[in-house]
């Protein structure tokens, strides 16, 4: 019997991968999303990406048990991934409780849920904001952790509450990972990164640009104090980020009680080097202009990737390269994101069970 796997926030930008990597590698996955911040028209590319339906689709907010419980009572599952959060720095600032309660009460009513249909075995979106300014990189899983604002705060309060979860119910495995950034999209051209509005994250933004939908790139800040003053992060190839989930599930049972790993690849990349090689990859220079630092950003935030490749050996595959060159064939293709047309024709773009 193959296992099923249901992810919550399954139409989001790494549910959706990770459905894909899921699918392609046998499971029976079931999605579960509000989609207040995806397109149900996600759930039709899964399907067509990975040429297998999805078990289930679910319009659920994860705070609604009740709803949730029947999900679980129509499906037997075997794990859960936990996407389902919001995740916006800056709109966490000014809608702390709100973060709060979908990010650690939807995370509270999941466990609860599960808990109540005896499945002990969840993997858990985190996030590398919980070490906030990070005293030296590249930062390890026993790094310091001090959260910078309220998105990175409910992260690490999810993180606390399933420790203790683990510390009291001994059936429970759980792999928290903490992702660094996630960029890119599905090397196809039909998954990919469809922000509501404007992009708060770096490569939608410089994607917009480049394809003509907004004018030039604001560079937050070159007073940093990293080799050419403007911020570095460790992005990661969102088909990474997907297969690691899949590791992740893989290797659920080593052992009981909470662990947490950094997903990133360990290399530093600048605003400026991201704009270089986004250009580079598509053909179109990206006009940018220097302004001031964006309030709560840190300077430098790099993983140390080593753990993971240890315990389950596994590495990140993807270079810079690759994350332009995919993000850039999807926006290329999709410049309207999912509410423009789908990029192939032929070929039905429904399937599996209808999200209701
Ligand atoms: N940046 C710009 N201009 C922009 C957007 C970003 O210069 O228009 C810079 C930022 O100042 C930063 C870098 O690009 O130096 C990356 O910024 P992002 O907003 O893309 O990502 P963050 O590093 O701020 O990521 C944080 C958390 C993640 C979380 C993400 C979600 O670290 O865990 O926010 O918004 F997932």
């Amino acid at each position: 019997m193959p296992e099923t796997v249901l992810v919550t926030g399954g139409a989001g930008f790494i549910g959706s991968h990770t459905c894909v990597e899921l699918l392609a590698h046998g499971y029976e996955v079931v999605v579960v999303d509000n989609h207040v911040n995806s397109s149900p028209r996600a759930l039709d590319r899964i399907t067509k990406t990975a040429g297998r339906p999805l078990a289930g689709a679910y319009r659920v907010d994860v705070r609604d048990r009740r709803a949730l419980s029947e999900v679980f009572t129509a499906h037997p599952v075997d794990a859960v991934i936990h996407f389902a959060a919001h995740k916006a720095v800056g709109e966490s600032v000014a809608l702390p409780v709100e973060y709060y309660d979908t990010n650690v009460g939807g995370t509270c009513a999941l466990l609860a849920v599960m808990h109540d249909h005896d499945v002990h075995r969840l993997v858990f979106s985190s996030s590398c904001s919980v070490y906030g300014e990070a005293p030296t990189v590249p930062l390890t899983e026993r790094s310091p952790v001090a959260p910078t604002n309220p998105y990175a705060h409910t992260k690490l309060a999810c993180e606390r509450i399933l420790r203790d979860v683990c510390d009291h119910l001994p059936d429970m495995k759980v792999l928290a990972l903490r992702y660094f950034n996630p960029v890119g999209a599905h090397p196809s051209g039909l998954l990919g990164e469809d922000p509501r509005g404007v992009p708060n994250n770096l490569m939608p933004y410089v994607a917009q640009v480049a394809v003509g939908r907004r004018e030039r790139l604001d560079v937050f800040g070159d007073d940093y104090p990293t080799p050419d003053g403007t911020g570095v992060r460790d992005y990661i190839h969102v088909m990474d980020v997907a297969e690691g989930h899949r590791v992740a599930v893989a290797h659920l049972d080593d052992q009981a009680g909470l662990r947490v790993f950094n997903l990133g690849t360990g290399t530093g990349t600048s605003v400026l080097q991201l704009v270089a090689a986004f250009g580079e990859a598509s053909g179109r220079p990206v006009p940018y202009r220097i302004v001031e630092r964006r309030p709560g950003d840190v300077a430098e935030l790099v993983a140390d990737a080593g753990a993971v490749a240890v315990a389950w050996d596994w590495r990140t595959t993807r270079d810079l390269t690759a994350m332009c060159r995919d993000a850039w064939r999807f926006q290329e293709l999709n410049p309207d994101g999912y509410a423009g047309r789908p990029p192939r024709a032929g070929g039905p773009t429904t399937g599996g069970t209808p999200c209701g």
